[in-house]
């Protein structure tokens, strides 16, 4: 499928999302021939600066993207980029925008809303009445969508005023990841696995994603946030769904997401009486990462000195349905931790009868681990004998490393959910009812912990996080998967 002409309004486009992820997405498409060559980009902002100087300050921003680009390449997306002033308290702005989109009439149109959530719909009304809001304009919705269900409720009930569902692309950036559809196709393109991936088979399920980085120059949001809402109601939740739902009857979108949504109200809920068997939340302190010693979360800029909000989430989660009945799905995630991982674990059960000595290891010694961060790869654990006169097992992997073996150019993440939205792919974005579903589920746990006298266990950056992680697992005999 050709790319079609399209114009992308980025509101937000002087913020950090714009130049850390979005231009950069966008340059790495125009780079690989993928953009159509009429494309433009109008970048908005709610301060008046001419094209030039937006220009500019990109060329000091985006450095260390440039580089990776011929000057030529560079200068040629840069024609691309226009900036316009749009300050959603100023009518006048959106008429200026509408006219210098509707004047052109790309085949597509796409206002990314990279800007904080309360001006979504301020923006959304101004695209609306400026007629920015026909069947060809599509809409991204950059998360946090709200602070809990009631707010990203009222938020998606005052988008729908103005655009039906299929224009509305709620971007959860974790489905862009390459290893996340490679999940999918080895679940659903393989017979090989289906009849283990259940709970007859699977002993637990282990999701992580751990950052080294700290809450950066995000203090401020941070802080009003935590890991509960920044990671787990939709990253970590949507790679659960990936990995525990029921194989889709095509690759359709709402076959797609009619599949995850049936787990999500199959989790079980976790009730105020189970948040402190189920979950652990914990909060930075000074340590080292990487060699470097870092400060405490208490002493970064933008947080409160007494805050209580955590920087680290484990839950033990459990889905109520035949297939996985009484299995563990254990979450993670935590800023300033030992290493960068994102990773998905499948712990295959043991044999029912082991006739070999066993290697000495407390790890179920099937596992396939299928990680997206640092690098994309997908290894399968499993015993072989020894070589030599022995009858003793020992472990070996399987190793599907992506990079080496396959020599292709992969898309990041963003890219490729920027140019599924141009194409109007909506299945690799989370629908409205499975967004509010997720907020049911985390709702209680954010409460629970709102008004508990606990405060978050402390945990010294450059770890795995509290010890109280290590005992949720261990309560069940299990073990964090932690090899980097
Ligand atoms: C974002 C969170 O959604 O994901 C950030 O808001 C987090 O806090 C980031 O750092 C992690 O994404 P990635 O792709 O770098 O793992």
């Amino acid at each position: 499928m050709s790319m079609p002409d399209f114009d992308m309004v980025l509101f937000g486009g002087t913020g950090d999302l714009a130049r850390r992820k979005l231009l950069p997405a966008l340059f790495d498409a125009h780079r690989a021939g993928l953009l159509h060559p009429g494309a433009r980009i109008l970048a908005t902002g709610s301060h008046a600066l001419t094209t030039e100087d937006y220009l500019a300050s990109l060329q000091d921003s985006m450095s260390w993207c440039i580089e990776k680009g011929t000057p030529e390449a560079w200068s040629s997306f840069l024609a691309r980029i226009l900036y316009v002033q749009a300050d959603a308290r100023e009518p006048a702005h959106f008429d200026a925008l509408a006219q210098q989109v509707l004047s052109r009439a790309p085949e597509v149109v796409v206002c990314y809303l990279a800007t904080a959530p309360h001006l979504f719909v301020p923006i959304c009304e101004q695209l609306a009445r400026t007629g920015l809001n026909h069947p060809n304009v599509r809409i991204v919705l950059e998360k946090p969508l709200g602070h809990d269900l009631e707010s990203s409720e009222a938020i998606n009930a005052s988008v729908a005023r103005f655009f039906a569902e299929d224009q509305i692309y709620r971007i959860d950036h974790y489905l862009g990841k390459e290893s996340v559809q490679n999940l999918m196709a080895i679940r659903f393109g393989n017979a090989l696995f289906e009849p283990l991936w259940r709970r007859e088979w699977v002993q637990d399920v282990q999701i992580t994603i751990s950052e080294e980085l700290g809450v950066e120059k995000r203090g401020d949001f941070y802080d009003r946030t935590g890991a509960l809402r920044d990671m787990v109601q939709n990253h970590l939740l949507q790679l659960l769904c990936m990995v525990a739902m029921e194989p889709p009857s095509s690759l359709s979108e709402d076959a797609i997401r009619d599949e995850k949504i049936k787990i999500l109200k199959a989790l079980k809920p976790i009730t105020p009486q189970d948040v402190a068997d189920k979950t652990v939340r914990g909060q930075y302190r000074a340590g080292a990462v990487g060699g470097k010693a870092v400060p405490g979360y208490l002493e970064e800029e933008g947080i409160a000195p007494d805050s209580r909000t955590e920087t680290f989430v484990a839950i033990k989660a459990e889905i109520a349905n035949w297939r996985w009945a009484g299995v563990p799905f254990y979450l993670r995630t935590g800023k300033r931790m030992q290493s960068r991982v994102a990773e998905i674990v499948i712990h295959f059960r043991d044999v029912p009868h082991a006739i070999f000595p066993r290697p000495l290891a407390q790890s179920p010694q099937n596992r396939l681990v299928i990680r997206l961060q640092p690098e994309e790869s997908i290894r399968l654990h499993f015993l072989v004998k020894q070589p030599g006169d022995t009858v003793a097992l020992t472990t070996t992997s399987l190793d599907l490393d992506f990079a080496n073996s396959f020599k292709v150019r992969r898309a990041g993440a963003y890219e490729r959910l920027l140019l599924d939205v141009i194409r109007g792919r909506l299945g690799l974005f989370v629908r409205r009812d499975e967004q509010a579903q997720a907020w049911r589920w985390v709702e209680p746990i954010l409460d629970t912990w709102a008004e508990s006298a606990a405060p978050p266990k402390a945990y010294t950056a450059g770890t795995w996080g509290p010890a109280a992680s290590t005992a949720l697992l261990s309560r069940d005999d299990a073990l964090w998967h932690e090899e980097v």
